[in-house]
């Protein structure tokens, strides 16, 4: 079997009759029989062949491989981006009456789901601390389904214990569902903790250069041919081949991409905490982050998110922000470009006040997605905005 850097380059790539060399890009929505018999057997199975690009489609199918094999999955469905992977992860298998359980340190639209989409439908739901394990036990009804969470959290980069909270899934036998996508698949593999179901949003780390929506879910062979597919292919969130084909070609550059932005991420998150004006930093692998052992356990490393909390005010915070040259204010994250954001009022805005605090965001709280810029201009942009 090769390796991980070969099986990025190279992993699920399908030559056409032309034999180009790069992957082909396959933009259209159907597909032609040889003849009716063709189609009929196709149609039900007895012969392989595409049919309509909202079931499949090749170049998707490329990258869905690519995919799964860095994510170390069976199988990954791509959907049209990280909001429709999460949420049809869900929807294909919940039913009026089930039961789910989620941290509720979560991205304001996963929360959105659950919180006000979710009990539309007859789904009951319980948020828990996700790093307490008692707490999840605690809130196992007779009825639940599935567990949710993601690790490390947006934006406080709090962690939960990917093997622990599998393990009491599977021994009550729920499903866990993980949203990998701060990390990214370079570096958190969360089916080696016991993981079921991992989400991703493509629009982060996996394209990296702000380009194209995009989502994936990876899980078992058996569960997206027989739970996920029939949902996925007739609600109809598919991800355009064009996107497909932008993020297969981003995953041969995603290992340099996110390792350089996560050892430049480390530097800064060190510069920041011995800086003055600054009160606390929010990074799985600085020695002081008081999840370190789990960081340093399930993460090959810290990634290129940071949260830090600065001393003064909102309008502090605002100032760093605008002082800023070389980030970019933006909500996205994992770009090659630096980019910074003040969640509490963009990214986590839907939260109520209280819950927002509990969480760690605060109007001091300031998120960094540190990118491929010369890290010596980084930090004096910081060191310059810093300064008040
Ligand atoms: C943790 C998390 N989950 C899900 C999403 C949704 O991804 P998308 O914007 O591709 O729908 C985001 C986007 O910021 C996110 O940060």
């Amino acid at each position: 079997m090769v390796k991980r850097e070969t099986n990025l380059v190279r992993g699920g790539l399908q030559r056409s009759q032309f034999k180009e060399t790069s992957e082909a890009l396959f933009l259209n929505s159907g597909f032609v029989y040889d003849s009716a018999e063709d189609a009929e057997a196709i149609f039900k199975g007895e012969q392989t062949g595409y049919q309509y690009s909202r079931y499949a489609n090749p170049t998707v199918e490329m990258f869905e491989q690519r995919l799964a094999l860095l994510d170390k999955s069976e199988a990954c469905f791509a959907t049209a981006s990280g909001m429709s992977a999460v949420f049809g992860s869900m929807m294909c298998q919940l039913r009026a009456g089930d039961h789910i359980v989620s941290a509720s340190a979560l991205f304001g639209s996963c929360r959105y789901i659950i919180k006000e989409i979710l009990p539309r439908f007859g789904i009951e739901v319980s948020f828990v601390n996700g790093k307490d394990l008692k707490s999840w036990e605690k809130n196992i009804k007779k009825n639940t389904k599935l567990f949710f969470f993601e690790t490390p959290s947006n934006p406080c980069l709090e962690l939960i214990d990917i093997e622990k909270v599998c393990e009491l899934a599977k021994s009550k036998d729920i499903l866990t569902i993980i949203d990998n996508i701060f990390a990214s698949p370079v570096l958190q593999s969360p089916k080696d903790f016991g993981a079921d179901i991992i989400v991703y949003s493509g629009t982060k780390h996996i394209d990296g250069q702000g380009r194209v929506m995009g989502g994936a879910i990876l899980t078992s062979s058996k569960f997206k041919e027989e739970t996920l597919k029939p949902f996925l292919r007739h609600t109809g969130p598919c991800i355009s081949p064009f996107n497909a084909w932008v993020l297969l070609k981003s995953l041969e550059t995603i290992e340099l991409r996110v390792n350089k932005q996560s050892d430049q991420a480390l530097e800064i998150a060190r510069m920041l905490e011995s800086h003055s004006n600054v009160e606390k930093v929010n990074y799985p692998f600085l020695n002081s982050f008081n999840q370190f052992d789990l960081a340093q356990k399930q993460m090959r490393k810290g990634s290129n998110m940071i949260s830090f909390t600065i001393k003064g005010t909102k309008e502090n915070a605002y100032n760093v922000i605008n002082k800023l040259k070389l980030f970019d204010i933006s909500n996205n994250l994992g770009d090659t470009k630096s980019l910074v954001t003040h969640p509490a009022t963009t990214t986590h805005r839907i939260l109520p006040e209280d819950e927002r605090l509990s969480l760690g965001i605060t109007d001091k709280l300031i998120r960094l997605s540190i990118g491929l810029e010369n890290i010596e201009d980084i930090k004096n942009d910081l060191d310059l905005a810093l300064k008040y």
